[in-house]
């Protein structure tokens, strides 16, 4: 019983060093090693198993003085063992009871260990451990049988620690470590394109919480998956932007970051090449994440010619789910500006910069000069309820500075007085339904006031 005590307590001390070197993680998450088994994770679970079954152990013999204890050596049962909480290390010394000692000495004086060195393999321990049951009785006072329980009942059987380990199943990881992981896994050339993709789409998950994406500047990995845009291969583009998408939504720390490591030109560059549709979306999703709420992107936006590169990606054939994208990005930015001017306006509490910085975006001019207000207009054609509303919505925020351009524009009254009838007769169906404020009453009013503005 006293060998398997020793063992134990080897167990005990791997376990313990194992929960030591997560003590001061801020955050926990629980993975599943099969999914995501780390390195570290796999050397700490060959560790302990080495140590259970093939490692030498070394026999640490105590004296009368405290002794910081190596990890892997194992203690005679009777040895005082203590945690120094300054400096982390396990001690040992002797036990002061003479009884201890003596037993110590005749269990070393015996027949039952006949080891010469001071090295014992556990197979060693365990078949020293079955002599010791089958042979001598060490005799023992009351009192040692007392300890003994106690050793026992703290240090549990090794199966049933490890069938706890088996159950559990579990790695402690940080958002942090897991990020890093993943970067390291997209960055490396090792990595298979299906592995690359699977860590993109694995880290947008957690780049979608503002101090996550935060930290991924802290190592550099946000550049590289920037970078990643540069890929010759669109579904990485594709991941690559998705990524950066959900990083840079309302994060302006992030935002600075991607402009600072050239995010907006490499976004600009995918949309006005031959790629597929899917990672275009992508792309343009992070584009519209990158420049909303951040007027500086938006001023280098117009500067690289954003709005041409948008042009042409509206014109193209096929592209009618982008182009109502990006007259809704539009929409936003346009409507964006003018509340930061209204509300400087209202109140004292607006930064004046942020407004100078607004006021630097020249955007309805750009707009007008190349054709956005005509652009627009076409796409009131589209067929989708929803795609004709953000339409509308975005005729009326252009209005005051296209108001000349629809009036010249013949086909726009034509549609408009077509959508008029259209919604008159879907918001009647939708009244007797008994909806008084339905969608398409709400479709009709804006239709209505249009029609009303360009009388
Ligand atoms: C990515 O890989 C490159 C080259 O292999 C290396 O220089 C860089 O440090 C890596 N970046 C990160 C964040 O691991
Ligand atoms: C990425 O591509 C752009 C051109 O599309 C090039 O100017 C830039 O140097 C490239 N960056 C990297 C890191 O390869």
């Amino acid at each position: 019983m006293a060998l398997l005590g020793m063992l134990l307590g080897l167990l005990m001390a791997s376990c313990f060093t194992f929960c030591l070197s997560h003590q001061n993680l801020k955050e926990f998450v629980l993975t599943s090693p099969e999914k995501s088994s780390t390195k570290e994770a796999e050397r700490k679970e060959t560790t302990a198993e080495e140590e259970l079954d093939s490692e030498v152990l070394e026999v640490f013999h105590p004296t009368h003085e405290w002794q910081a204890l190596r990890p892997g050596q194992a203690v005679p049962v009777g040895s005082h063992v203590r945690l120094n909480l300054q400096t982390g290390a396990r001690e040992v010394k002797l036990q002061e009871e003479d009884k201890f000692q003596s037993n110590l000495k005749a269990l070393k004086k015996g027949k039952r260990l006949d080891i010469n060195a001071n090295t014992y393999t556990s197979q060693d321990l365990k078949s020293a451990l079955a002599k010791f049951k089958e042979g001598t009785e060490v005799e023992s006072s009351k009192e040692d049988k007392a300890r003994q329980a106690k050793i026992k009942r703290l240090f549990r059987p090794i199966e049933e620690l490890k069938k706890d380990f088996e159950e559990l199943n579990v790695v402690i990881e940080t958002d942090m470590q897991i990020m890093v992981r993943l970067i390291n896994k997209f960055n490396s050339s090792s990595s298979s394109l299906e592995e690359k993709i699977a860590a993109l789409f694995d880290l947008e998950y957690y780049v979608h919480q503002m101090d996550n994406a935060q930290d991924l500047l802290s190592f550099g990995g946000l550049q590289v998956v920037i970078n990643g845009l540069n890929s010759t291969e669109p579904l990485v583009k594709e991941y690559a932007a998705f990524v950066l998408g959900a990083a840079f939504s309302s994060n302006p720390k992030v935002q600075v970051e991607a402009i600072e490591g050239g995010a907006l030109q490499k976004l600009l560059v995918i949309l006005a090449t031959e790629q597929p549709l899917t990672a275009k979306k992508k792309v343009l999703f992070a584009l519209c994440s990158l420049l909303r709420h951040f007027p500086y992107a938006q001023q280098q936006f117009l500067k690289l010619g954003g709005l041409q590169v948008l042009r042409s990606l509206v014109q193209a054939k096929g592209t009618e789910v982008l182009a109502v994208r990006v007259v809704t990005l539009l929409y936003d930015l346009v409507t964006e500006k003018m509340f930061a001017e209204e509300e400087a306006e209202l109140t004292q509490e607006t930064s004046p910069e942020k407004l100078q910085q607004y006021r630097q975006v020249h955007l309805l001019p750009g707009l007008r000069e190349q054709g956005w207000c005509e652009i627009t207009a076409h796409l009131l054609a589209l067929p989708e309820h929803d795609a004709r509303e953000k339409v509308l919505q975005t005729l009326g925020a252009l209005l005051a500075t296209c108001r000349d351009r629809y009036h010249q524009d013949p086909q726009l009254s034509r549609t408009l007085v077509s959508l008029q009838a259209e919604y008159q007769a879907l918001a009647t169906l939708e009244l007797q339904d008994g909806e008084d404020e339905g969608y398409f009453r709400e479709l009709l009013g804006s239709i209505n006031s249009l029609l009303k503005e360009l009388r």
